[in-house]
């Protein structure tokens, strides 16, 4: 149905969207979808993980996934049309998903999901058979990327190449036994070190070359990548830490015609920021300063007590300010505000983060006013419906021809990944608009533009 409407609608012009649209075909989500999981022992993965359980066994809701619930407005705000989005388009269904994964720690899912101490026990336990059966594969992993974690489920290979080797032949081994008709990688592993792109990511044959050298700049997260996009899953970055956004990978992904994206899921003190940002810039209030601060006692907590773990995580936090409040365009309002972000590991709290933020704006002829934020989140309660919308739309683009950067998955990180020469967009509203109005076009249906003039002047 959506195939017929694209090819009948000639009237695109060339440089449309909704033309380039046609080139796709949005294939069905027919047969199961396997979901790949480095870090499958972790507070958000299994925090996602007993979401679909419960789901699946209809004793729970999945709150905050827009592929779940979301609506869509389709046409004129006259016409009243606003179905779910998954009554709009061939969605994967939570039925058919499929879980595999790897882990520094080999407890099972039940276990782990116990110790990251998120969901409440009665739940757990009323799916603890179905959660026993997930076991963690041994992990490609090296200390020196993540230190302060002490799990011994690691693979031993002589080299970086053939531990990628032995990730593709357990994926393809999993597809076949299971059979996973498509495949979608979501990095839930710890953070890693702070790495900035070298001359063994640059290309292909660079980092195939790599690979086989034991290059010290080639992370583990960076291989799970690799192995994903050599077997077609799309994948889907949820730390800050340099993975798939190097040129080898994307170019691989460009080639092996695999959609990736990334990074950092945005929950939290960043989406407070993000929500609030956009309304503080658009009525061009001034800004003198914006404190964050926060306390958390997870295990992510405790790898990102180490300061090099820290680093990855402070670049991506601090970026967003700079890229909303656009300083260059503006300067007196936002070209010397002091942004400083703090991440406190403190056992007590676990995985009930409590963040403080202290903003100093300004308005009218200079006067100073304050906003004070204290959210008392849960990071896996906030974290889990991103990673079931991640692996339904990154399905969905897959199945639609798409490939290489999905740069309307923003709405989803806090570092999103971009095209060369263009600026992340960070604003939650613009990437909200981004992500529906790409749905849309996926579907065959018109972007809104939210002028509303043709109410009045058609
Ligand atoms: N919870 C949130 O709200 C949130 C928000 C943004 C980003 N993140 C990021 O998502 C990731 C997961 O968060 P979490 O709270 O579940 O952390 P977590 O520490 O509970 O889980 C991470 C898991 O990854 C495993 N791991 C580390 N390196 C691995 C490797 N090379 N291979 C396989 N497994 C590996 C660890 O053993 C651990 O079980 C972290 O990087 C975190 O920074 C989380």
């Amino acid at each position: 149905m959506v195939e017929r409407r694209l090819e009948e609608d000639h009237s695109f012009p060339k440089d449309s969207i909704l033309f380039m649209k046609k080139k796709f075909k949005l294939k069905k989500a027919t047969g199961k979808l396997g979901v790949l999981i480095p870090g499958i022992a972790g507070a958000v993965s299994t925090t996602f993980i007993a979401g679909i359980l419960a789901k699946k066994n209809n004793i729970g809701e999945l709150h905050g996934s827009l592929a779940e619930l979301g609506t869509i407005r389709l046409g004129k705000r006259t016409s009243k049309k606003s179905p779910l989005i998954k009554d709009v388009l061939p969605l994967a269904k939570i039925e058919d998903i499929e879980f595999y994964g790897w882990d520094v720690y080999g407890d099972n899912c039940y276990e782990s999901c116990k110790k990251a101490g998120v969901l409440k026990d009665d739940q757990i336990n009323s799916i603890k058979s179905e959660l026993e059966q997930i076991v963690p594969q041994k992990a490609v992993f090296n200390k020196k990327f993540a230190a302060n974690l002490k799990g011994k489920n690691i693979k031993k290979e002589k080299n970086l190449y053939k531990l990628a080797q032995e990730l593709i032949k357990e994926i393809n081994d999993f597809k076949k036994q299971k059979k996973i008709d498509r495949l979608v990688m979501v990095w839930c592993g710890s953070t890693e070190i702070f790495l900035k792109v070298s001359k063994v990511h640059k290309t292909i044959s660079s980092f195939e070359k790599g690979l086989k050298n034991n290059d010290k700049n080639i992370s583990p997260s960076m291989i799970y990548a690799y192995a994903a996009i050599k077997c077609g899953a799309a994948y889907a970055n949820g730390a800050p830490n340099l993975s798939a956004d190097i040129p080898a990978l994307i170019e691989l992904s460009r080639k092996n015609n695999v959609p990736i994206c990334g990074k950092d899921f945005k929950t939290g003190q960043t989406l407070m920021k993000t929500i609030l940002a956009p309304g503080i810039k658009s009525r061009l209030l001034g800004l003198n300063g914006w404190f964050s601060t926060n306390i958390l006692g997870n295990r992510d907590g405790e790898v990102l007590d180490n300061p090099k773990n820290f680093k990855t995580k402070e670049e991506s936090k601090l970026s967003v300010l700079d890229h909303i409040f656009q300083p260059d365009l503006y300067p007196d309002l936002y070209g010397d505000f002091y942004h400083k972000v703090r991440i406190n590991y403190y056992p007590p709290r676990g995985d009930e983060k409590e963040a403080w933020d202290n903003i100093d704006i300004f308005g009218w002829l200079g006067y100073p006013m304050q906003i004070k934020v204290n959210f008392l989140c849960r990071d896996s309660i906030l974290a889990a419906p991103i990673v079931l919308d991640l692996v339904i739309f990154m399905d969905l683009a897959q199945r639609a021809g798409m490939y290489g950067i999905q740069e309307w998955m923003s709405f989803y990180f806090k570092s999103p990944m971009h095209g060369e020469g263009l600026y992340p967009e960070h604003d939650l509203f613009i990437q909200s608009m981004k992500l529906k109005n790409t749905l849309r076009v996926i579907a065959g249906e018109k972007p809104i533009d939210h002028t509303g003039l043709d109410y009045y002047y058609d």
